[in-house]
Formats: C-alpha cells, sequence, structure tokens
C-alpha cells in the first residue's frame, strides 16, 4: 500500500512542470467527429498538438478567417508556443479551409 503511494506521487511529481508552464488544468472534451487531413495538417499536428488535443480546435466550430488568426496569435502571445511564420500562416490556410465558415472576418 505504502509502495502504491510512492508510485502514484511520483507520477504526480513527473506530470508538473508541463502542469507549471501552463498553469492551467487542461480538460480535453470528446468530439466524435474525425480530424480532415489535408495540406497543413502535418503543420498543424506539428505545432498544435504538443500542448492538447485537436478537440479544442474542433470544438470551436466553424469560424471566419480572423477568428482562427486571433486563436494561433494566442498560443503564441499568450502561451508561448513556438511557431514560426511561416509555419503561421500555413495553420491558419489549413483551419480557414476546414474548420471556416467562408468570411474573412
Ligand atoms: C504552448 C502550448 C500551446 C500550443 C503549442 C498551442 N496551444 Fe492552444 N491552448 C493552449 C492552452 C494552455 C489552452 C487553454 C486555454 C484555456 O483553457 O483557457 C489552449 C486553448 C486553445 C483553444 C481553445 C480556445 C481558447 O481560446 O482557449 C484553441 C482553439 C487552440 N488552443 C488552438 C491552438 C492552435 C490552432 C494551435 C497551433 C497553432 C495551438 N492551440 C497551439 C496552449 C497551447
Amino acid at each position: 500500500m505504502k509502495l502504491m503511494k510512492k508510485i502514484v506521487l511520483t507520477a504526480l511529481v513527473a506530470a508538473t512542470p508541463m502542469m507549471a508552464q501552463v498553469k492551467e488544468k487542461i480538460e480535453v472534451p470528446y468530439i466524435p467527429f474525425p480530424i480532415k487531413m489535408g495540406k497543413g495538417f502535418d503543420t498543424v499536428q506539428a505545432n498544435c498538438l504538443m500542448c492538447h488535443s485537436f478537440g479544442y480546435i474542433l470544438n470551436q466550430g466553424r469560424q471566419p478567417k480572423k477568428f482562427w488568426a486571433g486563436k494561433v496569435n494566442k498560443m503564441i502571445v499568450h502561451f508561448k508556443a513556438p511557431i514560426s511564420d511561416s509555419d503561421r500562416k500555413i495553420i491558419v490556410n489549413y483551419l480557414f479551409k476546414h474548420y471556416g465558415n467562408g468570411k474573412e472576418q
């Protein structure tokens, strides 16, 4: 029993660095519809899924381009996501193409 406690504690400590960086508990909802593959998906996968699942993106619903550009900027500015300028453009275009509502603004 004592050993079990130790294992649980170790697991918690091991999980701490990421929690400390994010400062918030991330709960990702279960989304039943599939991720759309396509041009730019690899870039999204490489840049967006290191902190949270694709659910955070899917959960927003269809949105204008400005919304997606704003979200990607928020990730960079607010959460310090290391995303290059060229990747940022690819990601915004991917999100708008697959999860956009056809409107720029
Ligand atoms: C450095 C970590 C990090 C990276 C990389 C990151 N995010 Fe996030 N993202 C977060 C955190 C933390 C939250 C949770 C904010 C909250 O719970 O309020 C979040 C939340 C979101 C949300 C939910 C809406 C919102 O405004 O909070 C969306 C959409 C999102 N991210 C999209 C993206 C996209 C697209 C990318 C890739 C360009 C990305 N994220 C990369 C940390 C990251």
